[in-house]
Parts: structure tokens; sequence; C-alpha cells
């Protein structure tokens, strides 16, 4: 158990627990999470005991609706409040982690919140999912990243619709575009995730790590590139045996 504010940080049995833990106010990614944030993602990249982590949010309404707009786009200029968000690189630490992160989804995953959603691996959402980007809609661009990973997932076209319109998407949707690898019931989401966590925690982590960076890795490579990659890894782990 962690002594952060707006972050509760648990540890069991291999699987890291992040809780994004500020219920007030949807679970809105502000300064302090951000720091905090920071700070998890070191932890779970560095303890060998974290062979895998969830991220979820407190409450019954969000995961998290976006960055705090309290914050971000307050006084004295959006330019300058975007500025203090690249103080931390927490999005360049979050992907590279070689860990598996998996993403339980529930209630609001906005701006933010998608964009840490997609800094995961696998994402499982619960039946009252509603995803949305409204940065165009505030004279901004998604920068945690998303502007990248949203179209990795989905594709170019359909991120930049959903950008440009500036529509949600619900559940079944999300599924059917593969922004989720898994809708269930709400009391289903954790239970699920954490069969998954303990599952992967139970595996060799140099092959976990192998696997994720070969895939992860890979994807930002020629077919030539990705294939040599694989090879490097896989005689690597052969000659840790
Ligand atoms: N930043 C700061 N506070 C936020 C927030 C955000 N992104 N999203 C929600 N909150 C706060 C609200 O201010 C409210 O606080 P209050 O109870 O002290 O008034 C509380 O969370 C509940 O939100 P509320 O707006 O009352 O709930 P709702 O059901 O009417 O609407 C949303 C839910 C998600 C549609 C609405 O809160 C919203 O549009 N939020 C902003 C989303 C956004 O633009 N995010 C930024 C992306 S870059």
């Amino acid at each position: 158990m962690s002594d952060f504010d707006t972050i509760i940080y648990e540890k069991l049995d291999g699987v890291g627990y992040v809780t994004l833990n500020r219920p007030h106010a949807l679970n809105a990614y502000n300064l302090k999470m951000r720091d905090e944030l920071y700070q998890v993602l070191g932890a779970i990249r560095d303890d060998p005991e974290v062979k895998v982590a969830i991220f979820r949010g407190a409450g019954e309404r969000a995961f998290c609706a976006g960055a705090d707009l309290t914050e971000f786009l307050a006084a004295p200029s959006p330019i300058i409040a975007r500025q203090v968000r690249w103080e931390r690189d927490v999005w360049g630490l979050f992907l590279s982690i070689t860990k598996p992160l998996i993403a339980a989804l529930h209630g609001y995953v906005l701006g933010s919140g998608i964009e840490i959603a997609l800094c995961c691996d696998i994402r499982l959402a619960s039946e009252d999912v509603q995803f949305g980007l409204p940065e165009p809609g505030l004279g901004i661009i998604p920068a945690a990243g998303g502007s990248q990973t949203l179209p990795r997932v989905i594709g170019g076209s359909k991120a930049l619709e959903i950008l440009l319109s500036g529509r949600w998407i619900r559940a079944d949707e999300a599924h059917r575009l593969k922004l989720v690898n898994r809708v269930v019931p709400r009391k289903e989401l954790l239970p699920q995730a954490e069969r998954l966590a303990r599952k992967i925690a139970g595996f060799d982590p140099v092959a976990v790590s192998y696997v994720k960076q070969a895939i992860v890795r890979g994807l930002d490579l020629s077919l030539k590139q990705g294939l040599e990659l694989e090879a490097r890894l896989a005689h690597s782990i052969t000659s840790l045996k």
C-alpha cells in the first residue's frame, strides 16, 4: 500500500495494482497525479517482484475523465499550462516498460484517460464504458501519446474520424474497433483482469518481457527488421537457459 494522494499502488502475488484515485473529480489527471504516476511507473519498471500491472479507476463512474480542466487549461495560458505536463516524460516511461500492463476500464475514459489505456497492452472494458477524445473541441490536441498510439491500435482513418467528430464510443463499437480486447459485465471487470494478470505473473518474466518487446517494438519496424529483432530475442533467451 502506498502513501500517494491521487493514486493507490498495491502489490499482490506478482501483480501491481494502480488505482487512479480522485473519484470526486472522475479521476481527472492533475499535476499531482502526473508526479505520482511517474513514481509508480518507475516502481513497476524496477521492482522484480512486480511481473505485470493492472490500471483501474476508483469509484463507480470513471476510469479517468481526462486532464484536470481546472489545472491544465486554466490561466496563464493553455500553452504554458500544457508545457507543465511535459516536465516529466510520463508517457515515454509508460511506453518503455517491458512488463505487460493491463487496463481495466469502466465508465468515462476521456482524453488522458484513453491515452493511459493506450499505453497499456491489453484493455478490458465493462459494458458501461464510454470513450472520448474532447481535445479538438477544447482547441488542443492529444499530447499524452494519443495521436500516435490510437491510430496504431484502430487505424489512422478511424482515429481521425473519432478525433475530428468529437463523438464518443461505447463498449460494442470499442470492441469492434479493437480498441478493447474484451467487454465484460461490470462486476467481472477486475476478476477477469486479475485472472489474466495472475496467469502472466506465473510465466517466466524474461519470456514475457521478450514477447512484449518482440510485438510492441516489432510494430514500429519493417517485417525484415522485426524478424531480426525476433531472432535476436530468441537467441538471447535460449542462451540464458
Ligand atoms: N477536470 C476536472 N474536473 C472534472 C473533470 C475534468 N476533466 N471531469 C469531471 N470533473 C469533475 C466535475 O467538475 C465535477 O466536480 P464537482 O462535483 O465538484 O462539480 C465532478 O467531476 C463530476 O463531474 P460532472 O461534470 O458533474 O458529471 P456529469 O455526469 O455531469 O458529466 C462528464 C460527466 C465526463 C461528461 C463531464 O464531467 C465532462 O465533460 N468532463 C470533462 C471531460 C474533458 O473534457 N476532459 C478533458 C480532456 S482533454
